[in-house]
């Protein structure tokens, strides 16, 4: 059964108990309160919001600024600082409390104070300026999952740098296609990343992506010497990190920033053309992240929170780099896998560390279960009460699971619906509020105006699937798409909904009591293991191949995965059998992970003469997820160019 037939399967429901809701930052009745203001004076509610939860250099006197509409402005006149907020504004009273706990892949923890966060980010930031880098200008951040990584871009904040991080699984040519979008001043990286207790040159990817010279914005590579491998070295420009921050003071000041200058830029797959630089604000965002703390994660000052996303990911950005900081959580940052030493990782640092609040992807629930469903009894959870989930729909059985197994019953468990582009969570459960349903994120967060729609933009009745929307802009909404204004407004704000709706892009239903379900990507994006990844990116690297004539990506379901990338694919020569197929297949597998990444790469490659299409040359893709999932087509081919195709592109290799 597929995950969302299951889900639609779904009816039992869990209240969250007694202690949980007595001790909850939000009750029911605050919920309803929260509510009720965010439709009376909705301005009035995210003004309060911001300033109760943001400290301002300089406090804002506009809210909402629509006259640009799609290019929404919050708190325009407003100044502030995102490292001030994570870091500086507690040192009066949580100086010596710990910010990170630093786990590295071999298990040895440090912990890193708020003051010793405040003074290494100082030292970095100093460095970073005495290289000339100022504010707006552009820092590649291409690091291994360290205390550093959050560092770099915490200095990059203080500086006003807007960071672009791009994920330590990317490949060469994904590292410099993002450096050149952004034309990136700095990079920073690390000889080499340690996961699983294996070690992966990054500074060699690194230098692989300028190789080719057109690279020309990069003046320096900052490098971390994390291993004490041999790092291939350019003189010219190479330097170590401990050389920068070297004689740096630990002291900073902040560069006040507008509310509305770029954070970060973090890029992101679509339905078509390259990865878009999803470009976030500095008020707006931070506001979302810190709200995401205090409403889902009910946050509290003795918490120890974890988060185990990669810093590479949106959900690394809100909930390892800034939202825990800015309101001044303990966390832990995790370098290693779930996996290693072996799949009991995660629960013996639930353990050691005493992690009250536990936030991970439905992906590494599932591969865990399958790895050993009874590991988490072995360990002394008793330290957990609130669960997270976030990335794709979460199927009930693996619901279940962590919910009897690792939340032993007793916490709840908060499925939180969100985007790159919203910064925070968007749809997702007030745990001392709100009754649960495995496998729906439940309603909008207070001041979230989401719906779910048809074609027309008209609200679609209960039970009826349609497309999610949400009809105001609310802050922590990303302001643009890098240096493409035309993309994002054509992308999120279609015309067809009358430029005023920010279309999500996912499809959803909601049941009797106003739950939301979602269904799944209405584009061409595939969730592979929680990443985003588009059809198009993957079908543009393997027809870049030589060998390759034209190729067609879909997903199809994975009971680990939650979506597999299957390739169809036409190549210039003959059709390839046999062993040659084999050996083809091998070959533009590795081809993808060398020019996206691993996580591209397709579990599955068929070899046709021809991909089905229309007469008029459309490739019918819906034919071709029938093929992938291996079902028998009963799709009408009758108005197929080339139905002979059909069954070669049915055989698996
Ligand atoms: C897409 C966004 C920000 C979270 C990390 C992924 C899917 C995300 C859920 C959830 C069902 C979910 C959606 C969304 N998604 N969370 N709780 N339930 N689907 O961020 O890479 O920008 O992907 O992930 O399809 O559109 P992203």
């Amino acid at each position: 059964m597929s995950a969302i037939e299951s889900v639609l399967k779904e009816s039992r429901v869990f209240q969250p108990n007694d202690d949980f809701v007595n001790n909850a930052n939000i009750s029911s009745d605050a919920y309803n309160a929260l509510c009720n203001k965010a439709n009376e004076d909705y301005e009035g509610f995210w003004a309060d919001a911001a300033r109760e939860n943001l400290t301002w250099k300089k406090p804002f006197t506009q809210v909402l600024d629509e006259s640009k509409a799609p290019f929404y402005k919050w708190f325009a006149d407003g100044e502030l600082n995102a490292s001030y907020n994570c870091i500086d504004r507690h040192l009066i009273d949580k100086a010596n409390k710990t910010a990170i706990i630093y786990e590295k892949d071999d298990g040895q923890s440090e912990h890193i104070t708020y003051q010793q966060l405040h003074d290494s980010v100082c030292q970095f930031a100093n460095g970073l300026k005495s290289l000339g880098v100022r504010k707006g200008d552009r820092v590649v951040i291409y690091m291994p999952m360290t205390a550093e990584a959050v560092i770099a871009m915490q200095a990059c904040a203080r500086i006003g740098a807007i960071h672009s991080v791009v994920f330590g699984g990317f490949s060469s040519g994904a590292v410099r296609d993002r450096i050149k979008d952004a034309e990136a001043k700095i990079i920073v990286t690390a000889n080499e990343s340690v996961r699983g207790g294996k070690f992966t040159p990054l500074k060699s990817t690194v230098d692989e992506a300028l190789s080719h010279g057109d690279c020309t914005s990069v003046e320096k590579v900052i490098v971390l010497k994390r291993t004490d491998s041999d790092t291939p070295w350019n003189e010219s420009h190479d330097l170590w990190w401990h050389d920068v921050i070297q004689g740096q003071a630990s002291q900073c000041e902040p560069e006040w920033m507008n509310a509305e200058d770029p954070l970060f830029i973090l890029y992101t797959s679509g339905s078509t053309g390259k990865p878009k630089g999803v470009q976030h604000s500095t008020g707006g965002y931070l506001l979302g992240g810190v709200l995401s703390m205090r409403w889902v994660f009910d946050y509290k000052s003795n918490d120890v929170f974890w988060c185990t996303a990669d810093v590479g990911w949106i959900t690394g950005h809100t909930f390892i780099c800034y939202a825990p900081l800015a309101v001044g959580a303990t966390q832990i940052v995790f370098e290693g896998v779930p996996t290693y030493p072996d799949a009991s990782r995660f629960w013996q640092m639930i353990e050691k560390h005493k992690v009250t609040t536990f936030y991970t992807a439905p992906t590494a629930i599932r591969s865990l279960i399958k790895l050993g469903p009874d590991l988490p009894g072995k360990f002394d959870l008793s330290s957990l009460r609130l669960l997270g989930s976030v990335g794709e729909p979460i199927n009930p059985e693996a619901w279940m699971w962590y919910y009897e197994t690792v939340g032993q019953s007793r916490c709840p468990i908060v499925d939180t619906w969100w985007q790159t582009e919203t910064g925070a969570h968007m749809i997702a459960p007030i745990p001392g509020a709100f009754s649960i349903k495995p496998g729906s994120c439940t309603l909008p967060l207070p001041g979230i105006m989401a719906d779910i729609v048809d074609e027309s933009g008209a609200s679609v009745e209960q039970g009826k699937g349609g497309s999610l929307v949400i009809k105001r802009p609310f802050p922590s909404l990303l302001r643009t798409i890098w240096r493409d204004d035309a993309r994002f407004a054509s992308t999120y704000f279609p015309d067809e909904f009358g430029g005023k709706m920010y279309l999500a892009g996912d499809s959803a239903y909601r049941d009797e009591q106003g739950y939301i379900w979602i269904m799944g990507r209405i584009d061409d994006v595939l969730n592979v293991s929680g990443h985003r990844l588009g059809t198009m990116e993957i079908e543009s690297a393997l027809v870049a191949n030589p060998l390759v004539a034209e190729a067609a990506v879909v997903g199809k379901p994975h009971d680990v995965k939650g979506e597999a990338v299957v390739a169809f694919v036409v190549l210039k020569g003959n059709r390839p059998e046999g062993d040659e197929a084999q050996k083809v297949a091998a070959e533009l597998k590795s081809w993808v992970a060398h020019e996206i990444g691993k996580i591209a790469q397709p579990d599955d490659i068929r070899f046709g003469e021809n991909l089905p299409k229309t007469r008029s040359g459309k490739i019918m893709r819906r034919l071709l997820r029938t093929l992938a999932k291996g079902e028998t087509v009963t799709q009408d081919i009758s108005t197929l160019e080339n139905p002979h195709v059909m069954e070669q592109l049915s055989e698996s290799i």
